[in-house]
Parts: C-alpha cells; structure tokens; sequence
C-alpha cells in the first residue's frame, strides 16, 4: 500500500527521498511524488509508475533542491493511476503525502466547493489538504487538530506548511508511521527499512499524536496538543538484513532465510525440550481456560492460521475456526470470555485484521497476536504477542513470514496439548525436537532445487492449474495455490482431493496440470487415487510426498521427494518446493517477482 517518507537535515533531500521510496517499494504502488522546500517554497514533482519514472522526469525537469521535503508511493484508492491523482496533494500554502482512507471525504469536499475550493484529482487525500489550508490561522498544531476532528477514516500524514520551512509535521491513525532520528537530522517513514541506511534509531508514533521534526530536534503532541515524551527504539536489523544480497530476487533470498528464521523465531521459546510461551503471557495455566480459538488473518498469514487448526485440533483436542478477517469482522461472530482469538500478520497492520483484533476485544475474548513487525498496532494492541523472528519480508508474496507463523502454531499446539492432558511431556518433547530439526531439512531442500526447476518449466505455459490433498496436504495446498496466482499470474485453486469429483474433475483436461501433495500417510492412499482419477483424464500431475515413497510413472509424472519428519510436521517441508516452484514459473515467465503486478504487501485499508 501507499508508502509515506519525510527527510529534514543536512542531506541533499531528493536524494534522501527517492532512497527511502525505494525501500518502500516492496508494498507495492502505481505512482510516485516528493515535495521539497526550495528556496522556502514547496515544490512537487510527481508521476504515474515506478519510482524510475519519476526520476526520468527530474532528469527532464530539472532536480528539486532542498534539505526537507516530503516523498509518496501511492497504491491507487480512489481514482485511477494517473499523475494528478499522485501525491503529495495541496498548493503553495500546505501539502501532504498520506496513506489510508478518508471515509468521508465527499462530505468535506462539498464543505470546501462552497467556500470556492477547486479539486483537481479525485482523491481523497485533496480534501485533507484543502481542509489543512482552510482551517490554516497560523498554527500547524492546532490546524492539524482541528481538521482530524473532522475527517473519518485511516491516516498517516506527513504535512509542510509554507510558514514553517524546513518542518514537517506527521500523524497517524490506523495506519503505520515512524519517526526516525539520526545526527542533526529526522526522517517519517511508513516503516523502519526505509531508513535503514541512514539510521536505526526511531519513535513508534501513536494514534493521533503530532510529531514536529525539524533538524535539530523532534517533538511529540498528545491529541490535546500537549507535549509528550516518546521512548527511542533501535532497530534490531541493519540495512543488510533488507537487502537481496546475491540473490536475483528477494523472494528467494527469503526462502533461504527460512531456517534462520524459524530457529530464531522458535529457540527463546523452548526451555528443557519444552514449549514454554510464558514470556508473552501464555502459562500452562492460561492454555487450560479455553473453549475455543478463532484464529484470524488475511492471505498468507490465514493459510498458516489453516495449517494451525489442524494441528492443534488433531492433538490438543480444541476446536478452532478461521476466518478471513475481513469476514469475521462482518459476521457477527460468537465470542466469549472462554474464546481466544489468534491475530496472524506478517505486518501488524492489516486492517481487517486490526478491526477483527478490536472486536473480539470488544467481545470479551482474549486476544493473542502473532507479528513480525514489532511494535505494530495489531502487536500492541492484542493481550499477548508472540513475534515471529523473520527480519524484514520485502518480496510481496509471503514465505519466511509463513514459516515462522508456522512454527509458532506447532509451539502453541504442543503446549496445549500437553496443558490439557492430551499429551504426555515424553511426546511433547519429541514433536519438539522434530520441530528444532525441520531447519536443517529445509536446508538440505534448498541445496538440489532442479526438481522445482523442472516442474516449472513444464508449467510455464499453463492457464490453469490445481492443487490437490487432503487434511494437512489441503491446508498447505492452499499457500501453494496462492504463491503461484501472485506471482505467476496462472490461474490456479486448490481442492480438497477427495471433492475433486464433485464437480471440478469436469475441468481435468491435458491442459490441466495438478500439484497434489501427498505426505500424511494416513491419507496417502486415498489421496493416489484422487491422483489416478486426474491422470486418467490426462492432466501433468506432479507428486510431492516423501523420498521413500515409490512412484509409478502412471500415478504422476513427476516426484518431489521430502526428507522423513513426523507427518505432522510436513507441511514445513512441504511448503518449501511450493514456493519453489512458483519462484521459478515466475522467474520463467519474465515477470517482476518481488512486485507482482496490483499487489500490496501491506494492505492498510479495508
Ligand atoms: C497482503 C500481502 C500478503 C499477506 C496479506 C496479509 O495481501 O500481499 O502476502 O499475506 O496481505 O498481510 P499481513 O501483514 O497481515 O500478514
């Protein structure tokens, strides 16, 4: 979604500016801008497209000079990609970068046209601006104040008046902000990798605080306008954690990074082979309270959430329903104080993930949060988080952040199991290990990726394409459904093999190919001859299972051999030539892998 950036001090802003857009390039946008304080006037430039358009056109235009300024990537709302609908927005007296949306905004927009207001885009983000001005009697703070008291909606604002130059004023409301300090100098960014380069100290700013930064110094206003102290954060990743390294691409450099990323993220939370999550607030005794869970998310994040249920339903013996947060929010789910409810988010802002977290709030149940951005609304505002250690996700589509949230759904599981009885610790403490050894086999995945390589030169082409399996295999195909439409752009769904032949068999063509994934042994069987039903109809079918399994060339055409692990640990394995093979199709086809086309990686409106 749109990214916001804000530069004052010593440096060479635009410079500054078209770095840090740069690094928020990964949420994805259609059009970028800056506005910079020249010669104590603001001056815009902004284009349609990449960051690289924009620069062609400074290159034609002429730079803009200056040592504040403000800078947008804008993932289109409301209106179309266009270069007037890019931000910044505003005139001579106010302008402003935002991210989120102004629910509202015609109302505001016809207060304005009465008083003579003209609109030029139709954003609305314009309204902002053109209410800013209108309020404007020389006091940034106040001015600020009374327009939030009017707008509706999600915000995150940066704003330079022409009266105050070399100042930039920020705030935010259900969408993300920080305000980053370095020497002499501060930064607004929608998130810490933007300014990685020049810093890793920042403040997390809160709903509707104000932050005035100007080179010296930055202060903080509560929403009443009085000044406040703000604890400083250090970012425990540097700018090279951010960075694709010698990989092509993220996305692979990040598939790489699983095994790191589950060790750091699982090894704090096992002490004596034992699960142990008391640190966030989960006790044995707590585990022992609950009726049901809900876990909610969106994309990815629900997939691990599906992966979860089963889990913990086959060994803790607790029923847990997922849901899309942007359902759960809207159909009146039934909570009690018995419930919990499980957030998953990669980033912590989603914003149906947020509002799905504030209802069952609202509802009495307990809430437990597992984030990967620290620091984020949704991690702060849930009664308990567990952080996923992946490090920065750059690549659009998802992988290490599924992983970890993977390996937080086995922990929580084991332990409760074990907290109710379902489970004795013997058992505990091998699924434990088995889950402290599924690091090295990804590894031993990644060292021969020919295979994938393979599959997905035989898929380059398809229009289409299924993925089948059954219990666990189901909820794992289903990432691997999704990782292929992102950034394959193949139109492909994932079924549960046994309901093929309720109807979606009649698509089973050559020009059909299937993944189905095979390694809950309980359910091989039944799940081959799913596989037999969709060769016979001609389809390419490719097989992941275990190595030890033998295949005949007349149940699938291809076999994907996974090291031995107990099943229910599988999909971690699992998922790994999933995300191969998408990688690789996608690579195939000539696509922008870690930007796939329409997508954002942080989806911070409804
Ligand atoms: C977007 C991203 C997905 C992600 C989903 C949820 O759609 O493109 O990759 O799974 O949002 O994001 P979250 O940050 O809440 O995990």
């Amino acid at each position: 979604m749109c990214g916001i950036v804000g530069y004052v001090g010593a440096r060479e802003c635009t410079e500054v500016l078209l770095n840090s857009l740069s690094k928020l390039e990964y949420r994805g946008y259609d059009s970028a801008g800056i506005a910079v304080f020249e010669n104590g006037e603001i001056k815009t430039q902004k284009s349609k497209g990449k960051i690289a358009d924009l620069v062609a056109k400074m290159d034609s235009e002429g730079k803009l000079m200056g040592h504040c300024g403000i800078g947008h990537t804008r993932w289109a709302t409301h209106g179309e990609p266009s270069d007037i609908n890019s931000h910044p927005h505003g005139n001579a007296n106010v302008t402003i970068v935002h991210n989120g949306i102004i629910e509202n905004y015609k109302k505001i927009k016809e207060f304005l046209e009465k008083k003579g207001y003209v609109f030029e885009s139709e954003t609305d983000t314009e309204t902002v601006a053109k209410l800013l001005d209108c309020f404007y009697e020389g006091n940034p703070i106040a001015t600020i104040q009374r327009v939030l008291d009017e707008v509706e909606g999600s915000y995150a604002l940066g704003i330079m008046f022409r009266d105050y130059p070399n100042r930039i004023y920020a705030v935010r409301k259900d969408s993300p902000l920080i305000v980053a300090v370095g020497d002499d100098e501060a930064f607004i960014a929608s998130d810490v990798p933007a300014v990685l380069k020049y810093t890793k100290k920042y403040y997390l700013l809160d709903q509707d605080e104000i932050a005035v930064l100007d080179s010296g110094r930055v202060e903080f206003f509560d929403d009443h306008g009085a000044p406040i102290k703000k604890q400083l954060l250090v970012a425990d990743f540097d700018e090279e954690a951010a960075k694709k390294g010698n990989y092509p691409h993220y996305m692979i450099k990040e598939i790489h990074d699983q095994p790191t990323a589950i060790r750091t993220t699982i090894t704090p939370r096992i002490t004596d082979g034992m699960p142990d999550l008391e640190e966030c607030g989960m006790t044995y005794d707590r585990l022992r309270d609950y009726n049901n869970i809900f876990v909610v998310a969106c994309g990815t994040a629900m997939h691990a959430g599906l992966v979860g249920k089963y889990v913990i339903e086959k060994i803790a013996r607790i029923s847990v329903t997922v849901d899309v947060a942007s359902e759960f929010r809207y159909r009146d789910p039934i909570l009690t104080d018995k419930d919990l409810v499980i957030l998953v988010s990669q980033s912590g802002e989603t914003a149906d993930t947020l509002e799905a977290l504030r209802l069952a709030k609202r509802n009495g149940a307990d809430t437990l949060s597992i984030v990967n951005v620290k620091g984020s609304s949704i991690a702060r505002e849930s009664d308990m988080v567990i952080y996923t250690h992946a490090g920065p996700e750059i690549s659009v589509a998802s992988t290490k952040a599924y992983m970890v949230q993977l390996s937080v759904f086995y922990l929580i599981a084991f332990a409760l199991a074990y907290a109710n009885d379902k489970m004795t610790a013997e058992e505990c403490r091998r699924l434990t290990a088995q889950l402290q050894a599924v690091p090295e086999q990804i590894e031993e995945i990644l060292k021969t990726p020919e295979d994938c390589q393979y599959v997905a030169s035989q898929l380059v082409n398809a229009e289409n394409l299924l993925y089948i399996g059954r219990g666990l295999d189901y909820a794992l195909s289903m990432e691997g459904s999704l990782k292929l439409k992102e950034i394959s752009y193949i139109h492909s769904e994932s079924y549960a093999a046994g309901e093929l032949k309720h109807g979606t068999i009649s698509l089973v063509t050559d020009e059909m190919p299937v993944i189905a994934v095979a390694t809950q042994r309980d359910l091989y069987d039944k799940t081959i001859s799913n596989v037999k039903e969709v060769k016979a109809r001609g389809a390419y079918v490719v097989l992941v299972t275990h190595d030890s399994k033998e295949v005949d060339n007349d149940v699938a055409d291809c076999k994907i051999g996974l090291p031995t692990i107990d099943d229910l640990l599988m999909p971690m394995t699992a998922v790994v030539p999933l995300q191969l093979i998408a990688y690789y199709t996608s690579v195939l086809r000539g696509n922008d892998v870690d930007k796939p086309r329409k997508l954002a990686k942080s989806v911070t409106v409804e």
